[in-house]
């Protein structure tokens, strides 16, 4: 193979790279350079032992982390068995530098046909108590969850499917930097947690997850069946909000 040839075959494997992590979201420049072509071409043949092992192109910085990076890697995502049956990825939506990250289970029916989160009866909940802190998700949150495609029939996500899952929402974390976060349910909180406490233990309760203070409540959807748990809900958003108010000071 000519150096030429390998330098092609480079450039379409480091495209191809680029397509499947990012969506071609890089700045790489995928035209022929003649430059290049130049610096790849047979070397002398006194030279020929100090051919670089990878071509030029491979060798370019990797791009830095984007949220639409993680989107686009999620949408590609077959690492778990929860892809075989998605119609789409929920990645979460909302602000970049959120006041306050909500993080759900995983995406219910409506979020599988939308590919946003929490746009079903219990989205529709979790506005509207959002909105009773004054906070929505187009100005100081970003909504996700745990595993960011559904579980067929709505059943909990299973350990390895949430384990598969966790790069891309630690991603998220490390990029939007939310001053709070809020956990919706007992899933969440407890995988994040890493605890089998009852979510009844944990809600309302301060929490630390990598440094960034953390609040457990309960699920909007288990509110929606279950008016016994709307009281300490309600508590658990004035506990919050009062946290907002000391950052905001
Ligand atoms: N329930 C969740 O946990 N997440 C959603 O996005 C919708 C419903």
């Amino acid at each position: 193979m000519t150096a030429e040839q390998k330098y092609n075959l480079a450039l379409f494997l480091a495209t191809l790279e680029d397509m499947l992590c990012t969506g071609y979201a890089s700045k790489r420049a995928y035209s022929f350079s003649p430059d290049i072509v130049d610096a790849a071409a047979e070397p002398a043949e006194e030279q020929k032992e100090q051919e670089p092992l990878v071509s030029p192109a491979l060798q370019e910085p990797v791009p830095p982390d984007s949220l639409s990076r993680v989107a686009n890697e999620v949408y590609i995502c077959t690492a778990c068995p929860l892809h075989k049956t998605r119609t789409a990825t929920v990645p979460g939506e909302g602000v970049e530098k959120p006041i306050v990250l909500v993080i759900g289970e995983g995406p219910g029916a409506e979020e599988n046909k939308s590919g946003r989160p929490f746009v079903g009866p219990a989205g529709q909940l979790l506005d509207k108590m959002l909105a009773s802190i004054n906070l929505s998700r187009e100005k100081q949150c970003f909504i996700t969850n745990v595993v960011k495609c559904r579980p067929p029939f709505n059943r909990d996500p299973q350990p390895d499917e949430m384990l598969s899952c966790m790069p891309f929402l630690a991603r998220q974390i490390d990029l939007l930097k939310p001053k709070l976060i809020l956990s919706l349910g007992r899933i969440s909180t407890q995988w994040l947690l890493q605890t089998d406490e009852a979510i009844s233990r944990l809600r309302g309760q301060w929490k630390d997850y990598h440094g960034i203070p953390f609040l457990p409540t309960y699920h909007p959807s288990a509110l929606l069946h279950n008016e016994m748990w709307k009281r300490p809900a309600w508590e658990d958003l004035k506990t919050l909000k009062a946290r907002l108010q000391e950052l905001e000071k």
